[in-house]
């Protein structure tokens, strides 16, 4: 039975990137004798232009139905109207939200190979191993109320952070769960001295870390995480977080490595008793970078990663996904690389770069 992979490349380089990652795995299936069936959907601002909407209903469906989600990203400052209420970005907030994808992991990693590229001084990142986990469907993400009103002739607006303890619960439970298989701490980010909700979130983490008497559970309020990752990134396994805070925390994390281009994501629902897959959603955590799209140039590894973190979380394929992540390894570690990361000689292409790590992968499994 071939896997269902809903492939959605979105905006800007999403449309360069994706396709890499569709390479690859399509290496995989040649290579492993797994099958995948690709189904393209449009969203962003090729779907709002097409039809108005940039996720259309039954295209959300398509996505339910699939068994993992390969997507690109969403958005164009340039068409930028910040007062639009269809913006490409509600394509990527509702998909997380109907599918109820709550946790976001975001793995960062710094290999001797990177850490030249890092901005900080080599001794305090070379070694940097940290996983955040970002809760995605709650908080001021999604909270009402939501909106903009005028009182006396001025603009208002509000947004409303909420959490439940049921959505606290289970995303510091999978982080503790995460940690078991690391190296058994966790850091539980807050602003637990100025917000409700925060306070909810370090009282039901408490109550959680209780349940994992082998996992170490340090609080850290968030303006000062946000200096601790720049002053000792090397201290953290598992960092976990609401949603705004981890959205801003990881991109700040991700600079330790020196290019945003490096690094993929999932996006996890609930594991399905009795199910083989589990539906997930994989995306680089670079943006759609207007400034350098459609130039070939774009730094496909984090699609590439994506993939890969796709294989292990939604198939259970970890041959597979080690294969590709091996394969993209050797490709940074032989100095094969897009502009962005090349450390001497002609940089490559997006396509060439995809199709290095596609035959690296057909290597792996001959050597
Ligand atoms: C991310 C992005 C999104 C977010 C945007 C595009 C809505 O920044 O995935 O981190 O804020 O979650
Ligand atoms: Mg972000």
């Amino acid at each position: 039975m071939a896997y269902k992979i809903a492939v959605l490349p979105g905006d800007g380089i999403g449309q360069e990137v994706v396709p890499q990652g569709v390479k690859v795995l399509q290496a995989v299936g040649q290579t492993f004798g797994a099958a995948f069936e690709f189904e393209e959907i449009e969203v962003g601002w090729a779907a709002i232009d097409r039809y108005g909407t940039p996720l259309r209903d039954e295209d959300l469906e398509r996505c339910r139905r699939s068994d993992a989600i390969l997507f690109g990203a969403n958005g164009d400052p340039r068409r930028e109207d910040v007062s639009a209420e269809i913006r490409p970005e509600r394509a990527l907030l509702r998909l997380r939200k109907e599918l109820q994808l709550f946790v976001n992991l975001r793995p960062v990693k710094v290999g001797p190979d990177l850490a030249p590229f890092s901005p900080l001084k080599r001794e305090l990142v070379e070694g940097v191993d940290m996983v955040v986990v970002r809760e995605l469907t709650g908080g001021i993400y999604f909270g009402q109320p939501s909106r903009r009103w005028v009182s006396d002739g001025e603009r208002c607006a509000v947004d409303t952070m909420q959490y439940s303890e049921s959505e606290v619960r289970r995303v510091v439970r999978f982080a503790c769960e995460l940690a078991r298989t690391r190296r058994s701490r966790v850091t539980s980010v807050d602003k637990a001295n100025v917000l409700s909700t925060s306070r909810l979130w370090r009282e039901v983490a408490t109550e959680v870390a209780a349940e994992y008497p082998d996992v170490t559970v340090e609080h850290q309020l968030v303006d000062s995480m946000a200096m601790r990752l720049m002053l000792e990134p090397k201290c953290f396994d598992v960092i976990v977080t609401e949603n705004m805070f981890g959205d801003i925390l990881t991109d700040e994390a991700a600079q330790l490595t020196g290019s945003i281009g490096l690094l993929p994501s999932a996006s996890l629902g609930e594991q399905v008793e009795g199910s083989a897959t589990r539906l997930g959603f994989y995306e680089p955590i670079h943006g759609s970078a207007p400034d350098i799209a459609g130039l070939g140039v774009a730094n496909p590894t984090a699609a590439i990663l994506s993939a890969a973190l796709l294989l292990r979380n939604s198939l259970a394929l970890d041959r597979e996904a080690e294969a590709v992540e091996q394969a993209v390894a050797r490709a940074i570690r032989e100095g094969k690389a897009t502009a962005d990361v090349v450390r001497s000689g002609a940089a490559l292409s997006t396509d060439e770069m995809g199709d290095v790590v596609a035959e690296y992968v057909r290597e792996a499994r001959q050597s």
